[in-house]
Protein backbone atom coordinates (compact mmCIF):
# COMPACT_ATOMS: atom_id res chain seq x y z
CA UNK A 1 0.00 0.00 0.00
CA UNK A 2 1.54 3.31 -0.89
CA UNK A 3 2.00 5.35 2.12
CA UNK A 4 -0.09 8.43 2.80
CA UNK A 5 1.85 11.88 2.54
CA UNK A 6 0.23 13.01 5.55
CA UNK A 7 -0.04 9.80 8.10
CA UNK A 8 -2.66 10.60 10.88
CA UNK A 9 -1.20 11.90 14.14
CA UNK A 10 -5.03 11.20 16.02
CA UNK A 11 -5.51 7.39 16.38
CA UNK A 12 -8.88 5.58 16.35
CA UNK A 13 -8.55 5.58 20.29
CA UNK A 14 -8.61 9.32 20.83
CA UNK A 15 -11.70 9.67 18.04
CA UNK A 16 -13.57 6.51 20.24
CA UNK A 17 -12.59 8.38 23.56
CA UNK A 18 -14.35 11.86 22.25
CA UNK A 19 -16.74 9.94 20.42
CA UNK A 20 -18.02 8.49 24.01
CA UNK A 21 -17.85 11.54 25.46
CA UNK A 22 -19.49 13.91 22.78
CA UNK A 23 -23.30 13.69 24.69
CA UNK A 24 -21.86 14.15 28.44
CA UNK A 25 -19.40 16.79 27.05
CA UNK A 26 -22.36 18.52 24.87
CA UNK A 27 -24.28 18.43 27.83
CA UNK A 28 -22.06 19.88 30.42
CA UNK A 29 -20.86 22.81 27.53
CA UNK A 30 -24.28 23.85 25.89
CA UNK A 31 -26.70 23.61 29.22
CA UNK A 32 -24.42 25.88 30.74
CA UNK A 33 -22.60 23.22 33.61
CA UNK A 34 -19.45 24.03 32.49
CA UNK A 35 -18.99 26.71 35.45
CA UNK A 36 -14.96 27.05 34.93
CA UNK A 37 -15.76 27.63 31.14
CA UNK A 38 -18.08 30.41 31.37
CA UNK A 39 -16.41 32.37 34.62
CA UNK A 40 -13.03 31.42 34.34
CA UNK A 41 -10.78 30.17 30.92
CA UNK A 42 -13.90 31.15 28.89
CA UNK A 43 -13.83 34.56 29.30
CA UNK A 44 -9.78 35.03 29.07
CA UNK A 45 -9.38 33.20 25.94
CA UNK A 46 -11.63 35.30 24.37
CA UNK A 47 -10.51 38.69 25.73
CA UNK A 48 -6.91 37.22 24.64
CA UNK A 49 -8.43 36.85 21.15
CA UNK A 50 -8.94 40.81 21.10
CA UNK A 51 -11.19 42.51 18.54
CA UNK A 52 -12.11 39.77 15.61
CA UNK A 53 -14.97 41.41 13.77
CA UNK A 54 -14.56 40.17 10.39
CA UNK A 55 -11.22 38.02 10.88
CA UNK A 56 -10.86 34.77 9.29
CA UNK A 57 -10.23 31.99 12.29
CA UNK A 58 -9.89 28.42 12.67
CA UNK A 59 -10.63 26.81 15.85
CA UNK A 60 -8.42 23.58 16.30
CA UNK A 61 -9.97 20.70 18.23
CA UNK A 62 -13.86 22.59 18.41
CA UNK A 63 -15.54 19.77 20.26
CA UNK A 64 -19.39 20.78 20.40
CA UNK A 65 -18.29 24.50 18.80
CA UNK A 66 -18.41 26.50 21.36
CA UNK A 67 -15.34 28.59 20.72
CA UNK A 68 -17.00 29.11 17.09
CA UNK A 69 -20.27 30.05 18.15
CA UNK A 70 -18.37 32.83 20.70
CA UNK A 71 -15.93 33.87 18.28
CA UNK A 72 -19.36 33.99 14.94
CA UNK A 73 -20.84 36.00 17.60
CA UNK A 74 -18.28 38.85 17.56
CA UNK A 75 -18.48 39.12 13.73
CA UNK A 76 -15.33 36.43 13.13
CA UNK A 77 -16.10 33.89 9.74
CA UNK A 78 -14.82 30.77 11.89
CA UNK A 79 -13.61 27.07 10.45
CA UNK A 80 -14.15 24.33 13.48
CA UNK A 81 -12.12 21.25 13.19
CA UNK A 82 -12.19 18.02 15.27
CA UNK A 83 -10.81 14.37 14.73
CA UNK A 84 -14.76 13.36 16.72
CA UNK A 85 -17.40 13.25 13.94
CA UNK A 86 -20.15 12.81 17.18
CA UNK A 87 -18.54 16.39 18.63
CA UNK A 88 -18.79 17.67 14.76
CA UNK A 89 -22.38 17.02 14.54
CA UNK A 90 -23.51 18.15 17.86
CA UNK A 91 -21.52 21.40 16.56
CA UNK A 92 -23.50 21.34 13.69
CA UNK A 93 -26.79 20.95 14.97
CA UNK A 94 -26.84 23.72 17.52
CA UNK A 95 -28.99 26.48 16.31
CA UNK A 96 -27.23 29.82 16.28
CA UNK A 97 -28.01 33.13 14.80
CA UNK A 98 -25.09 33.14 12.94
CA UNK A 99 -24.87 29.86 10.98
CA UNK A 100 -23.36 31.31 7.93
CA UNK A 101 -20.21 32.42 9.78
CA UNK A 102 -19.74 29.12 11.07
CA UNK A 103 -18.41 26.02 9.15
CA UNK A 104 -17.24 22.44 10.53
CA UNK A 105 -14.90 19.98 9.82
CA UNK A 106 -14.65 16.66 10.40
CA UNK A 107 -10.32 16.57 10.29
CA UNK A 108 -7.30 15.64 12.18
CA UNK A 109 -5.89 19.14 13.06
CA UNK A 110 -2.62 17.95 12.11
CA UNK A 111 -3.50 17.96 8.65
CA UNK A 112 -4.95 21.37 8.39
CA UNK A 113 -2.75 22.75 5.72
CA UNK A 114 -4.23 20.23 3.03
CA UNK A 115 -7.58 21.37 4.19
CA UNK A 116 -9.18 23.06 0.65
CA UNK A 117 -9.54 26.95 1.92
CA UNK A 118 -9.82 29.37 -0.16
CA UNK A 119 -7.22 31.62 1.73
CA UNK A 120 -5.22 32.02 4.81
CA UNK A 121 -6.58 32.15 8.58
CA UNK A 122 -5.73 35.77 10.41
CA UNK A 123 -6.06 33.48 14.03
CA UNK A 124 -6.03 30.04 15.03
CA UNK A 125 -7.62 29.40 18.49
CA UNK A 126 -7.58 25.92 20.55
CA UNK A 127 -10.13 25.95 23.17
CA UNK A 128 -8.72 23.71 25.76
CA UNK A 129 -7.90 21.03 23.33
CA UNK A 130 -4.08 21.35 22.99
CA UNK A 131 -3.25 19.02 25.71
CA UNK A 132 -5.98 16.29 24.10
CA UNK A 133 -4.04 16.45 21.17
CA UNK A 134 -1.13 13.45 20.43
CA UNK A 135 1.49 15.23 18.77
CA UNK A 136 0.75 18.94 19.22
CA UNK A 137 4.09 19.99 17.84
CA UNK A 138 2.56 18.41 14.17
CA UNK A 139 -0.91 20.34 14.90
CA UNK A 140 1.36 23.80 16.17
CA UNK A 141 3.23 23.49 12.36
CA UNK A 142 0.11 22.50 10.74
CA UNK A 143 -1.65 26.04 12.22
CA UNK A 144 1.23 27.76 10.98
CA UNK A 145 1.25 27.25 7.49
CA UNK A 146 -2.45 27.95 6.95
CA UNK A 147 -1.87 31.45 9.20
CA UNK A 148 -0.94 34.85 7.59
CA UNK A 149 1.99 36.35 8.17
CA UNK A 150 2.25 37.91 11.77
CA UNK A 151 -1.36 35.84 12.07
CA UNK A 152 -2.36 34.98 15.93
CA UNK A 153 -2.49 31.69 17.66
CA UNK A 154 -4.76 31.82 20.99
CA UNK A 155 -4.69 28.55 23.38
CA UNK A 156 -6.37 27.84 26.80
CA UNK A 157 -4.82 24.92 28.47
CA UNK A 158 -5.13 23.24 31.57
CA UNK A 159 -2.03 24.96 34.03
CA UNK A 160 1.02 22.95 34.01
CA UNK A 161 1.82 23.49 37.47
CA UNK A 162 -1.81 22.39 38.70
CA UNK A 163 -2.63 19.43 36.29
CA UNK A 164 0.93 18.46 36.34
CA UNK A 165 0.09 14.53 36.23
CA UNK A 166 -3.63 12.17 36.29
CA UNK A 167 -6.47 13.82 37.60
CA UNK A 168 -6.43 17.85 38.77
CA UNK A 169 -4.11 18.08 41.59
CA UNK A 170 -5.42 20.52 43.94
CA UNK A 171 -7.00 19.50 46.11
CA UNK A 172 -9.50 20.85 48.82
CA UNK A 173 -9.74 19.36 52.27
CA UNK A 174 -13.84 18.79 52.72
CA UNK A 175 -13.04 18.99 56.45
CA UNK A 176 -10.70 22.68 56.96
CA UNK A 177 -11.15 24.11 53.83
CA UNK A 178 -7.54 23.93 53.37
CA UNK A 179 -6.32 23.85 49.70
CA UNK A 180 -3.48 20.64 49.12
CA UNK A 181 -1.47 20.69 45.83
CA UNK A 182 -0.48 17.21 45.00
CA UNK A 183 3.10 17.49 43.69
CA UNK A 184 4.82 15.15 41.49
CA UNK A 185 5.27 14.19 37.84
CA UNK A 186 5.38 17.74 36.58
CA UNK A 187 8.83 16.41 34.32
CA UNK A 188 7.15 13.49 33.19
CA UNK A 189 6.61 14.84 29.76
CA UNK A 190 3.96 13.36 27.20
CA UNK A 191 2.44 10.88 29.37
CA UNK A 192 -1.20 9.52 28.59
CA UNK A 193 -3.51 10.19 31.12
CA UNK A 194 -7.08 8.34 31.27
CA UNK A 195 -9.22 11.11 32.96
CA UNK A 196 -12.67 10.11 34.52
CA UNK A 197 -14.85 12.73 34.93
CA UNK A 198 -17.57 12.43 37.56
CA UNK A 199 -19.78 15.79 37.44
CA UNK A 200 -22.76 15.13 39.37
CA UNK A 201 -23.90 18.77 37.70
CA UNK A 202 -24.04 16.75 34.33
CA UNK A 203 -25.24 13.03 35.61
CA UNK A 204 -22.88 11.18 33.70
CA UNK A 205 -19.43 10.04 33.68
CA UNK A 206 -16.96 9.63 30.89
CA UNK A 207 -13.46 9.60 30.22
CA UNK A 208 -11.01 11.69 28.02
CA UNK A 209 -7.17 11.21 27.31
CA UNK A 210 -5.00 14.02 27.76
CA UNK A 211 -1.06 14.59 27.78
CA UNK A 212 0.50 16.72 30.47
CA UNK A 213 3.38 19.29 29.74
CA UNK A 214 5.63 22.02 31.66
CA UNK A 215 5.22 25.24 31.25
CA UNK A 216 8.88 24.91 28.94
CA UNK A 217 7.79 21.97 27.23
CA UNK A 218 4.75 24.56 25.68
CA UNK A 219 7.21 27.51 25.09
CA UNK A 220 9.50 25.37 23.09
CA UNK A 221 6.52 23.42 21.14
CA UNK A 222 5.48 27.27 20.19
CA UNK A 223 8.99 28.34 19.76
CA UNK A 224 9.50 25.16 17.49
CA UNK A 225 6.56 25.23 15.29
CA UNK A 226 7.37 28.87 14.33
CA UNK A 227 5.66 31.06 16.92
CA UNK A 228 6.62 33.81 19.43
CA UNK A 229 4.71 34.00 22.67
CA UNK A 230 3.38 37.31 23.16
CA UNK A 231 1.30 36.64 26.04
CA UNK A 232 0.61 34.70 28.62
CA UNK A 233 -2.56 35.03 30.40
CA UNK A 234 -3.43 32.99 34.19
CA UNK A 235 -7.27 33.64 34.55
CA UNK A 236 -8.42 33.26 37.86
CA UNK A 237 -12.00 34.29 39.59
CA UNK A 238 -12.39 37.18 41.56
CA UNK A 239 -14.17 37.20 44.80
CA UNK A 240 -17.90 37.37 43.79
CA UNK A 241 -17.23 34.92 40.67
CA UNK A 242 -15.60 32.26 42.61
CA UNK A 243 -18.33 31.80 45.41
CA UNK A 244 -20.25 30.38 42.50
CA UNK A 245 -17.76 27.91 41.16
CA UNK A 246 -18.34 24.46 43.06
CA UNK A 247 -14.44 24.62 43.58
CA UNK A 248 -13.15 27.57 45.23
CA UNK A 249 -9.59 26.07 44.12
CA UNK A 250 -9.27 28.64 40.87
CA UNK A 251 -9.52 31.12 43.15
CA UNK A 252 -5.94 30.44 44.85
CA UNK A 253 -3.92 28.11 42.40
CA UNK A 254 -3.65 28.71 38.43
CA UNK A 255 -5.80 26.20 37.11
CA UNK A 256 -5.74 27.38 33.38
CA UNK A 257 -3.27 29.21 31.65
CA UNK A 258 -3.51 30.87 28.17
CA UNK A 259 -1.02 31.30 25.38
CA UNK A 260 -1.06 33.89 22.95
CA UNK A 261 1.31 33.70 20.36
CA UNK A 262 2.35 35.23 16.69
CA UNK A 263 4.02 33.76 13.56
CA UNK A 264 7.46 34.26 13.70
CA UNK A 265 8.28 36.20 10.53
CA UNK A 266 10.29 33.71 8.01
C1 LIG B 1 -11.20 18.92 25.86
S1 LIG B 1 -12.05 18.80 24.32
C2 LIG B 1 -12.29 20.53 23.99
C3 LIG B 1 -13.35 20.75 22.98
C4 LIG B 1 -13.72 22.23 22.75
N1 LIG B 1 -12.63 23.01 22.22
C5 LIG B 1 -14.23 22.85 24.00
O1 LIG B 1 -13.73 23.90 24.40
O2 LIG B 1 -15.17 22.28 24.59
C6 LIG B 1 -10.74 18.36 23.20
C7 LIG B 1 -11.20 18.17 21.75
O3 LIG B 1 -10.04 17.97 20.93
C8 LIG B 1 -10.37 17.04 19.93
N2 LIG B 1 -9.14 16.48 19.37
C9 LIG B 1 -8.22 15.69 19.98
N3 LIG B 1 -7.21 15.42 19.14
C10 LIG B 1 -7.48 16.06 17.97
C11 LIG B 1 -6.80 16.18 16.73
N4 LIG B 1 -5.62 15.59 16.51
N5 LIG B 1 -7.38 16.92 15.76
C12 LIG B 1 -8.58 17.53 15.96
N6 LIG B 1 -9.27 17.45 17.12
C13 LIG B 1 -8.72 16.74 18.12
C14 LIG B 1 -11.27 16.05 20.62
O4 LIG B 1 -12.05 15.29 19.72
C15 LIG B 1 -12.09 16.97 21.53
O5 LIG B 1 -13.28 17.38 20.91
Amino acid sequence: MPASPTPAVADEMDRDCWNNAAQSWTTFVQGGLDLHRMFVHGPALLQACGEVGGLRVLDIGCGEGWCCRELARRGARVVGVDISDLMIARAGSYSTDEPSRIEYRIMDAAHVQCGDWNCKFDLVTACMSLHAMRDPGAVLRAARRVLTEGGRLVCSVPHPFTHAQNDRQSKRCQVDGQLWLQAGGYFDEAKEHHVRWNVPRVGATWTTIRWSRSLEAYWRLFANSGFVVRDLREPFPDGDVATRLPSRNSADVPEYLIFAAQTEPC
